[in-house]
């Protein structure tokens, strides 16, 4: 069969932050540039990012790039690269002040300044007291910068494939990256986008879990085409919880909240935080709030019926700094709780929010994999950003704010490097014979099985055994449980087949092809999960000895390690030391954490 074969000089995959951060430094560039996504780029989910991000602007108060970087790198548990850390947290004013001058909205000072609210984790003077670094548009950042972003594409004639979905990555026998294939999802064509730079910035896989913040969309797609070419998946282990989904229903409510005063309360109305992080009480970091909660709930003190979620109280703010500050929160609360939180607290609980792992990469954005003795060897052509890239920023886990600062920071340096490598003159490699062979195939057999697996039953599976078995608190014996039933459940996803060919076929074709892509990023969890036998940050094990010598249960002899995981190596793991080397200054030494 002859497939259409379009040629880019760049393709990115993706028309979140990142994905429309790069693109503008590509067609800024001149370079005829390509954006594929699978919903209008407005809609993409860095939409529901609604606190801040990140930047150490001191507009309120005194700060400093340097305090951001030691927050950063122990908020991550040590687990951060500090050369990524130390350039994100520089980076961060300049692109903060380039979006402004691209247009965005962001809240004011009375001065007139960009305003800034506390986040938990970010304080001041290496650890001190909160600091006001989140950089905010009400509590609709994400929505006001995507807007700006994809304006600014616009000006700057990116070419958009709206609802287009990528398959599969295409390698030539060097194993340098020449582009993707894509599904029209409305026609269900596939296209070969033949390029000189691939981007990655296809976002999160929160969808592998039962309870979860993110969109539908969100289905590691990038993750799993990766993984499918052989390239290795870094730290899946590590799943953030954002202390506030609304209970019952999932929808995120911002940690800006609490940044504006608000306080968690247990059945008692106690402030229960005060015994956990006596210093940055509300506003300790995500891990720390989570694990606090659960531990609440665990022991009887959560609150409702049956005392299954906490409260989250801003009764006591003004209301009219609540409808200037935190309008989305208060119709947030008011639709899927059916609560005024100017009147009453919302409930809340833990929801799965954040993959701090993904494809490694370096702080350029490239795309680097272990060969020969080189555990970081440069994958020509292939570059990653934003939530789906590992420049292992967050570590093991992520202070909140610092995702938009890493899709806007790497976003822009993986556009940079991509620029760089096709100004240095590279033509297009040649498309390897039957590139498209893959996906095809893939589709060939969703479309023609028989008696293969259903497609919503298998997906629920797949996120009741994230949910139960890779939770918040994780056991040794429910992960090992965990690895063989999501190994049974990936059969099942290697078989599905599309029961109902008459309703909605290209919609359920995406699903299944999306569930495909999911089950890869379930799986890494869950192995990678399992053979760290440590607590660290956001994985925390019941198993793991705290004791003196291993505090919290951490083990920097044994652990100080990064998880490369090799699906297409039976599943084999490889470990990559942590980078304790900033650029500029010293490195931030190792420290028990607390807040
Ligand atoms: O709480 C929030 O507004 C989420 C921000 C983030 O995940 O960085």
């Amino acid at each position: 069969m002859s497939i259409p074969v379009l040629k880019f000089d760049a393709v990115i995959v993706g028309a979140g932050g990142a994905g429309l951060r790069s693109a503008i430094q590509l067609s800024e560039a001149g370079l005829k540039t390509a954006v594929l996504s699978k919903v209008f780029p407005t809609r993409s989910h860095t939409v529901a990012a609604q606190g801040g991000v990140a930047a150490s602007l001191g507009n309120s108060e005194e700060d400093h790039w340097h305090w951001h970087m030691y927050d950063t790198i122990k908020g991550s548990d040590w687990l951060g690269d500090q050369d990524s850390i130390e350039y994100m947290c520089k980076a961060a004013n300049e692109v903060v002040v380039e979006l402004e001058h691209y247009g965005m909205p962001f809240d004011r000072t009375d001065n007139g300044k960009i305003y800034q609210r506390p986040f938990g984790g970010h304080m001041s003077n290496f650890g001190e007291k909160p600091v006001r670094r989140s950089c905010a548009a009400a509590d609709r950042t994400g929505h006001a910068m995507l807007h700006a972003l994809y304006q600014r594409n616009v000006k700057a004639n990116t070419q958009f494939f709206v609802e287009w979905m990528a398959l599969d990555l295409i390698r030539d026998a060097e194993g340098a990256v020449v582009g993707v294939t894509a599904m029209e999802m409305e026609t269900g064509q596939v296209v070969i986008f033949h390029s000189r730079a691939t981007i990655f910035a296809t976002g999160g896989a929160g969808r592998i879990f039962n309870s979860s913040t993110n969109a539908f969309i969100n289905t590691g797609d990038g993750l799993g085409m990766a993984a499918r070419a052989g390239i290795p998946l870094e730290d899946l282990e590590f799943w953030q919880f954002h202390p506030t989904g609304v209970a019952g229903a999932g929808v995120l409510i911002t940690e800006g909240v609490r940044g504006e005063g608000g306080i968690l309360r247990n059945s008692s109305k106690e402030r229960f935080m005060e015994r956990y992080a006596p210093n940055a009480k509300d506003l300790a970091s995500r891990d720390v709030v989570s694990r606090a909660m659960a531990t609440e709930i665990k022991e009887g003190r959560g609150c409702g019926v049956n005392k299954d979620y906490i409260l989250l109280d801003i009764t006591h703010l003004d209301p009219a700094t609540i409808m200037k500050r935190l309008p989305g929160i208060r119709e947030i609360g008011i639709q899927f709780a059916g609560v005024d939180c100017i009147k009453e607290p919302l409930p809340v609980v833990p929801t799965a929010h954040y993959q701090m792992g993904g494809i490694p990469t370096n702080y350029t954005g490239r795309v680097v994999v272990p060969k020969g003795d080189d555990l970081a060897s440069v994958v020509p052509g292939f570059y990653a950003a934003g939530e789906c890239g590992c420049a292992s920023v967050h570590g093991a886990n992520r202070l909140g704010t610092n995702s938009l600062l890493d899709l806007l920071v790497f976003g822009k340096s993986a556009g940079d490097s991509a620029v760089e490598d096709l100004k240095a003159g590279k033509a297009h490699r040649e498309l390897p014979q039957g590139a498209a062979e893959q996906s095809l195939a893939r589709i060939s057999a969703l479309d023609n099985r028989k008696g293969g697996a259903n497609v919503y039953e298998t997906g629920l599976a797949m996120r009741r055994c994230m949910q139960d078995h890779a939770g918040v608190f994780r056991f040794g014996d429910m992960l090992k449980k965990g690895v063989d039933k999501i190994l049974e459940i990936e059969k099942a996803a290697h078989e599905l087949e599309i029961k109902d060919k008459s309703m909605a076929w290209n919609t359920a074709r995406t699903e299944a092809l999306e569930l495909e892509n999911l089950i890869e990023v379930a799986k890494a969890t869950m192995i990678s999960a399992e053979a760290r036998k440590e607590s660290r940050g956001a994985h925390v094990r019941d198993d793991a000895p705290d004791t003196p010598e291993f505090p919290n249960g951490r083990n920097d002899k044994e652990w100080l390690k990064h998880t490369l995981f090799f699906p297409q190596e039976g599943n084999k793991i490889v470990y990559k030391p942590v980078n304790m080397k900033p650029l500029s200054v010293e490195t931030i030494e190792l420290k028990t954490r607390s807040y």
